[in-house]
């Protein structure tokens, strides 16, 4: 049995399509279901941020999460694959009538990604203070909380209905199959039959 977790909602739905056509048949949560169970697999619907904290422990022995989560969260998994779906980019947004001096001192960055960001400016040598939001990002250079933003990017609506725009990509990402490092090993052979089905299904893509 391998217990996989998916994040909530479009992802879970086309990841779940995928791995459908492995199993031959519809994949799919039951409305308000948590877990949803075929063949030898157990599927378990969790909010995309907390797929890494099962796989990290072990209740799921799979994950499939954004490569943005897994750069942000510097897991201690194995990163399987690439499954090429729920691409989005990591970008720092600001309003379209700015131009942004990175020189200039007191740089102020609303995110929900604190270390991405950190990171980002530190490999600059630019020195910003982070400001830690949990969502609505976008909100916030609006309303002169911060000077900038870094957010995902998936269609760029939300920016642009905000009045904001793209200043610069920090990281293209995807969502990726992931695996707990003890189940990696105890479980090898399942994992890897799964793992080489799963590719075939995103080769054909
Ligand atoms: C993300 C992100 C943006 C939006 C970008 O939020 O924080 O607000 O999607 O997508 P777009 O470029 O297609 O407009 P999400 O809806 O995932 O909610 P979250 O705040 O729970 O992450």
């Amino acid at each position: 049995m391998l217990t996989i977790a998916l994040p909530k909602g479009r992802m879970a739905d086309q990841s779940l399509e995928l791995i459908g056509k492995i199993f031959n048949e519809k994949l799919e949560f039951e409305s308000r279901k948590l877990i949803l169970e075929s063949k030898n697999f157990r599927f378990l619907n969790v909010r995309n941020q907390d797929v890494p904290t099962y796989v990290e422990y072990g209740t799921a022995d799979l994950g499939i999460v954004g490569l943005d989560v897994i750069t942000e969260q510097g897991l201690d998994i194995v990163d399987l694959l690439d499954l090429k779906i729920g691409k989005c980019q990591v970008a720092i947004g600001i309003k379209n009538e700015d131009t942004l001096d990175w020189n200039r001192p007191d740089i102020k960055i609303a995110t929900k990604m604190v270390n991405i960001t950190k990171n980002y400016f530190a490999s600059k040598a630019v020195g910003v203070e982070v400001i830690k939001l949990y969502g609505s990002i976008e909100l916030a250079p609006l309303v002169g909380l911060a000077d900038a933003i870094v957010d995902i990017v998936e269609t760029g609506s939300t920016m642009r209905e905000n009045g904001l725009k793209v200043a610069e990509v920090i990281m293209d990402s995807s969502a990726h199959l992931i695996a707990n490092k003890n189940s990696f090993f105890e479980k090898k052979d399942e994992i890897l039959e799964f793992f080489k089905a799963l590719k075939s299904v995103v080769d054909e893509q």
